[in-house]
């Protein structure tokens, strides 16, 4: 069990969706926040409407910028005191055909989703380990980082990137006191799709009109799924109460059960009966 109290938090992308959700939560509990994004107003927003509740730091980087996140976690250690709340939520959608995928494309992506969590990892993990006072790491990933979906091959890339950093992340740092838990969500109501779209570096990616339609579509049917699903305050408390409850696995809803029960069934099958002889 992690006692949220007396701790202070840092939460990449904190400005919309999750993570301003797992904020409000945070807040409502009484623990000083730091907020880092990429958009200027959505942090005013947030210090706005947080900081009467608790004290609230904000910092505007791009999670990719490593001298940037470092220059953030030390400015906020000294305003906020020590973060053993950490909160790697900072993410982009995008979904365009494998054989069209700039690096471009691939370095925004793998850079903000998977780098973005390294990064936080990479800056407070040996503060927390050195404290040892303990703390708390929550790591969003998605369904699409425990079996593959049609969110795009180089998001799903980056939560199977997720995934296996904290399931082996977890049992490491067990003994030290810092939890670790895993954010898998199902579809969130967030506006995550027009946001990813406007930041994508589309340049020098060559679809057809067809194509270009197409993806207008998919991704018009994915915004209005989205709207339609869970709360991102809803999903806020439950990821507080999962690092209350030290819980590893955090879903949303049941959506992925198909697939990951698919998945795990075609894995086991393709093993060979007995031993392959040597
Ligand atoms: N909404 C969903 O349905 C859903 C489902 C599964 C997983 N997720 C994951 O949840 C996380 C949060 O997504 P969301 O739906 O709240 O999206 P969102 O767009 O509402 O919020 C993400 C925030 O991250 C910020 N951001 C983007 N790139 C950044 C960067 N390089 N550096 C710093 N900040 C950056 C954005 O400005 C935005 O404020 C992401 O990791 C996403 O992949 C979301």
């Amino acid at each position: 069990m992690t006692d949220v109290q007396g701790r202070t938090a840092f939460i990449t992308g904190g400005g919309n969706g999750i993570g301003l959700g797992i904020a409000k939560a945070l807040a409502r509990a009484g623990v000083p926040l730091a907020l880092n994004d990429i958009d200027g107003e959505a942090l005013d927003h947030a210090r706005a409407q947080l900081g009467s509740i608790v004290p609230v730091e904000v910092f505007r980087f791009d999670v990719r910028d490593r001298d940037a996140y470092a220059a953030a976690a030390a400015a906020a250690e000294e305003r906020l005191g020590p973060v053993s709340l950490l909160f790697n939520n900072a993410g982009v959608a995008s979904a365009f055909p494998a054989d069209r995928l700039t690096y471009a494309l691939w370095d925004w992506s793998i850079g903000t989703n998977l780098g973005g969590v390294i990064n936080g990892i990479r800056t407070f993990l040996p503060r927390m380990l050195e404290r040892g006072e303990g703390g708390h790491i929550v790591n969003t990933a998605s369904g699409a980082g425990l079996a593959a979906t049609g969110s795009g091959v180089i998001y799903c890339t980056a939560k199977f990137g997720v995934v296996g950093l904290s399931e082996s992340m977890g049992p490491e740092l067990a003994p030290s006191g810092v939890g670790v838990s895993l954010l898998c969500p199902g579809p969130v109501a967030t506006g995550t799709i027009e946001r990813s779209a406007d930041a994508a570096p589309i340049a020098g990616l060559r679809l057809s009109p067809e194509e270009w339609r197409h993806h207008a579509e998919r991704s018009a049917a994915m915004a209005a799924v989205l709207r339609e699903a869970i709360s991102a305050d809803a999903v806020g408390e439950l990821v507080l109460k999962a690092v209350r409850e030290d819980q590893f696995y955090i879903h949303t809803d049941r959506v992925m059960e198909a697939r990951i029960a698919a998945r795990t069934e075609a894995l086991l099958e393709a093993m060979p009966m007995q031993e392959v002889a040597a």
